[in-house]
């Protein structure tokens, strides 16, 4: 307090003087009785309660009236006489305010009905349920007595396996090979079902189909296995009297037919099917020359080799007389052989880079016939070895 400031029950007296000419100076029509009050009518710049000792002194009950005299703003209360003129200013702003909000809400009531009587959403399109639409966003459905339904899951479907269609089982026991894959869907899709287990009954190990996947990690059981129906190629040049599995003899022929006729030469071969026996005296020959280690890089062991399923095959190039095995890579044939085996059901099994996998350092000459199925398929995936079609694990070694 300065010494200028009157004492405070003059300044109290001054403070409600002021109050009463500001109240009465507002041509804003006082709240009819029983009307709620909008926020923008609450007393104030703040919602707010103001202290007990700023809202002057108690009015008994009787002397109230029935209507309560609006409340001075707490700034206009605290200031006093200096601020009715901005105090009034305050207020009329605030009464603008709060007509401007009910004209709002009016307006965006009367637009919401609107929009509800002609069955249009929000962004004003047509609303082809119509207010029903409307309505039933307006709150969520009931919940029935007996509960909201408790969801459950339910059982994964298994995947389809060509072992569970009678038809891909019963070529199976057929041994008809061609009949099972196109049962399967065709070579992709009986790949498919191989690599990821889901066609158990198919094995890879059984050496009367043209799938048998043979190597240093997967021997013929019995280890001396030999197939029934072993038979000369027709038309094609012999070096030795080797016969190959009738389905990859006929096959032979139509590729040698099919390199010739594309001018790329003629196509001999040296061997085809090996015994049990014929390879062990086949190894032990690459032994005596190079030693086991060389030898098991370029020769199998008896048990171990694709020549023992009578499905492979080691080409020459012939012209008047043939060449070696290690001419083939460099031949017109060779290269004939390397993008149109496949058409013919035949694989190059070990090629540059996969000695790692399949054991064996590349041999151009070595054609394995896994049917012409999954040899598009080999082909088109662009496979380099039959683990990684079959998705098998490498066998780099014994
Ligand atoms: N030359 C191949 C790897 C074999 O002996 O079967
Ligand atoms: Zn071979």
């Amino acid at each position: 307090m300065t010494p200028s400031d009157p004492p405070f029950p003059t300044r109290r007296a001054a403070r409600e003087e002021a109050e009463r000419r500001a109240t009465a100076a507002i041509a804003i029509a006082r709240p009819e009785a029983g009307r709620r009050r909008s926020t923008f009518e609450e007393p104030g710049l703040d919602a707010e309660e103001p202290p007990r000792d700023e809202r002057g002194p108690e009015v008994p009950a009787d002397e109230r009236g029935t209507e309560p005299a609006p409340l001075p703003s707490r700034r206009a209360r605290r200031e006093g006489p200096r601020t009715d003129l901005r105090a009034l200013v305050l207020r009329r702003r605030l009464a603008v305010a709060a007509v401007g909000a009910v004209v709002i809400a009016a307006c965006a009531i009367a637009v919401g009905a609107a929009a509800s009587a002609g069955g249009q959403d929000a962004t004003g399109q047509a609303n082809a349920a119509g207010p029903e639409a409307v309505a039933s966003v307006q709150g969520p459905p009931a919940v029935p007595a007996e509960g909201l339904p408790v969801p459950t899951l339910a059982a994964a479907p298994a995947a389809a396996t060509p072992c569970d269609n009678p038809t891909f089982t019963a070529a199976l026991a057929a041994k008809d090979d061609g009949a099972a894959i196109a049962a399967a869907g065709g070579g992709a899709a009986f790949r498919d079902a191989v690599a990821s287990g889901i066609a158990p009954c198919v094995s890879l190990n059984d050496p009367t189909h043209q799938w048998v996947v043979v190597n240093k990690q997967r021997p013929y059981d019995p280890v001396d296995w030999r197939p029934d129906d072993l038979v000369m190629p027709d038309g094609v040049r012999a070096l030795e009297q080797s016969a190959m599995r009738s389905s990859a003899a006929k096959a032979l022929t139509t590729l040698v037919r099919a390199a010739d006729d594309a001018g790329a030469g003629e196509i001999g071969y040296l061997s085809a099917f090996r015994s049990y026996a014929t390879q062990q005296e086949t190894y032990a020959g690459r032994v005596a020359v190079g030693g086991v280690a060389a030898a098991d890089r370029e020769s199998a062991r008896a048990g171990f080799s694709e020549h023992q399923s009578g499905l492979a095959v080691d080409i020459v190039p012939c012209r008047s007389s043939c060449g070696s095995l290690d001419d083939i890579a460099g031949s017109s044939q060779g290269a004939w052989v390397r993008d149109h085996a496949w058409e013919y059901g035949f694989i190059v099994r070990y090629v540059n880079g996969q000695e790692s996998v399949s054991g064996y350092e590349p041999e151009a000459w070595h054609l394995r016939y896994i049917g012409p199925e999954l040899a598009q398929a080999y082909h088109d995936g662009g496979y380099e070895t039959l683990e990684a079609f079959f998705n098998l694990p490498a066998a780099p070694g014994y």
